[in-house]
Order: C-alpha cells, then structure tokens, then sequence
C-alpha cells in the first residue's frame, strides 16, 4: 500500500484576472487535505477508483475520456512508462476539502492520486511534471484554467504566479493568519471564468482595465509580503474584493461573511477562487480569530477555521 496527500490552497490575490496574463498570489492551506491510497488489487487488469467523498467508482480503461480522475491514472501512468492493461490496481481517495469551493480540491485531489501512483509503483516524478499532469486534469475540471491551483498544490509554498512564466515561490517577510469561511455555496469555476471572459469579450477595454489593476494589486501584495507588511494586505485585500465585484463574481453570501469577519475584527476580507459562492478569506490577528469564527459562524459560514501562512 502507498499513499499520496496533496494540501488545498487559497488565492489572497488576483483570481480572474490571471486567467488573462495577470499576476497572481496563493498559498497552501494545510489544514484540509487530499489523500489517495493504492493497494494492488490482483486479478483485476487496470485501475478503479473509489471517490469515497462522492460515492463513486471509477473503471479507469472504460471511463470517458474527459473523466478527469481516469484521465489523470492515464497520464501519470503514460509518464511513468506505464500503460493502464499493465497494472493491476485499486486507488481509494478521500478529502476534507469541499469541492467547488475555490479551495483548489481538484488539484489536489489529482496530486495525491500521482503522488501515490509513483510512490506505489517506486517512481519518481519530478514537481514541474507531476504540476504539469495536474494541470491537464485542471482543464477537464475548469476548461480554461491559469495554473495557479496545480503550481501551488504541487509546490505547496505561497506562489506569485503569471502564465508563461517561471514559477516564482515567495518569502514570507512576517507571518500572518487567514479566517476562511464557506458560504456552503457549490460554486462552479468554470462557468464564472466564461462569464468573464464573455464580459470581456463584449467590453475589452473596460474588463482589461479592471485586469490590469486586479494585477496591480497582486504585485503590491507581493512586495507586502515580501518584506513582512502584513498591515498592508487587509486594505490590498479589500480593494481586490472592490474589484471583483466589478467582475460580478460575488454574492450575497460571500458579502454577508465579508461584512461579519469586519465585524469580528478583521482587517480586510475577499472572495477566494472563482467566486459566487465557494470561501471567503479574511486577514485576523491571532487575538480577533476566535471573534471572526464566531461572526462568520452567525452569519451562516458553514465552516471556518484559521490557516497560518509563513
Ligand atoms: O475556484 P478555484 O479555486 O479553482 O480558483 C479559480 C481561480 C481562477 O482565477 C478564477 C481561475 C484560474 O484558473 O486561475
């Protein structure tokens, strides 16, 4: 038997828009998890997969191909030299991170099923490929993601990520803690980054504009946290939410828990991920974290807890 785990992760900075060329910051979240287990499983040519969170069984070489759990055995496999007929195995998955949620659950659950592939079948696989297969299951999961979630699920440090460039993992000049809160609201991805893009389409110049200052946020959140300001990130954080209510990603849901981590002291607050619905992040002293949980808890987050980065 060999296991894979994979951490969830929360974008602080920047979501939307570096699906069009912008910067963007993430980082790990730890607290939920992701975790594949294989076992060989005699007898029985190929792979099936026990999604045990979704009741799910998955016969990898009869799935269809836009599968994306089946289509990423198949890569992996393919990369270790493998091919489905070839092996014999069961992989059971479990995770504690809520799908749809903009907790990057996707990505990781892919990564703890690669990770315990290659620990099963003694292989090793270095982080820019096992971030590269990952990313091709991210595009059966979102249809046209940036890379954010697999680059900071498989390198598991906080990242500063545009498209097309070298992954840049950032030093965290001072430690600062995070409240997420679930609106307990699926929200799908994929269908709110077409909305934006349709948006764009139809006003290129006024989208590209509000791109372009999301970015400028994430570069100043970069430089914040670079060199230990963490005052600095909750108004950051607040002017990213101010803009990605312009995009028409929010809800009343994620407002209501931005408008209740305030008042439980934090001192900024956004949306996380694709929005209209799915996680809220808040920036809390350690002192106000238990005040924010309880606001958040009020005001009908079906889950909060408190994440430490750095
Ligand atoms: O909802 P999540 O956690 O998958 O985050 C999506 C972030 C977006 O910028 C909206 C899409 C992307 O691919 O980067």
């Amino acid at each position: 038997m060999a296991e894979g785990r994979a951490p969830g992760k929360v974008i602080l900075f920047g979501e939307h828009a570096v699906v069009h060329g912008r910067p963007a910051i993430a980082v790990p979240v730890m607290e939920v998890q992701a975790r594949a287990q294989v076992i060989d499983s005699p007898g029985r040519r190929g792979v099936t997969i026990h999604a045990e969170d979704i009741g799910q069984v998955i016969d990898v070489a009869n799935a269809p191909q836009d599968e994306p759990l089946s289509a990423t055995v198949r890569l992996a496999l393919a990369r270790l030299g493998f091919r489905v007929g070839d092996v014999q195995l069961q992989v059971t998955l479990r995770s504690s991170i809520p799908v749809a949620s903009g907790l990057g659950s996707g990505a990781a659950v892919a990564t703890a099923l690669v990770r315990a592939l290659c620990a099963h079948l003694g292989r090793a696989m270095d982080a820019a490929t096992l971030s590269a297969v990952v990313y091709e299951t991210e595009k059966l999961f979102h249809g046209t993601p940036s890379g954010i979630d697999n680059t900071t699920v498989v390198f598991e440090q906080p990242v500063y990520f545009c498209q097309g460039q070298p992954i840049r993992t950032l030093k965290v000049g001072r430690p600062f803690w995070l409240a997420i809160a679930d609106t307990g609201v699926p929200s799908l991805t994929k269908v709110a980054v077409a909305d934006v893009r349709a948006a764009l389409e139809r006003e290129p110049e006024r989208y590209g504009r509000l791109f372009d200052e999301i970015g400028m946020v994430a570069d100043r959140g970069r430089r914040a946290i670079e060199e230990g300001r963490t005052e600095s990130l909750g108004p950051l954080m607040d002017e990213n939410q101010d803009l990605l209510r312009r995009l028409d990603v929010s809800s009343p849901e994620l407002e209501a828990l931005i408008a209740a981590a305030r008042r439980g002291g934090a001192q900024g607050a956004k949306l996380s991920g694709g929005g209209r619905g799915g996680n809220m992040i808040a920036l809390v002293q350690a002192a106000d974290a238990d005040r924010v949980q309880a606001e958040c808890l009020a005001a009908g987050a079906k889950r909060v807890f408190v994440t430490k980065v750095g």
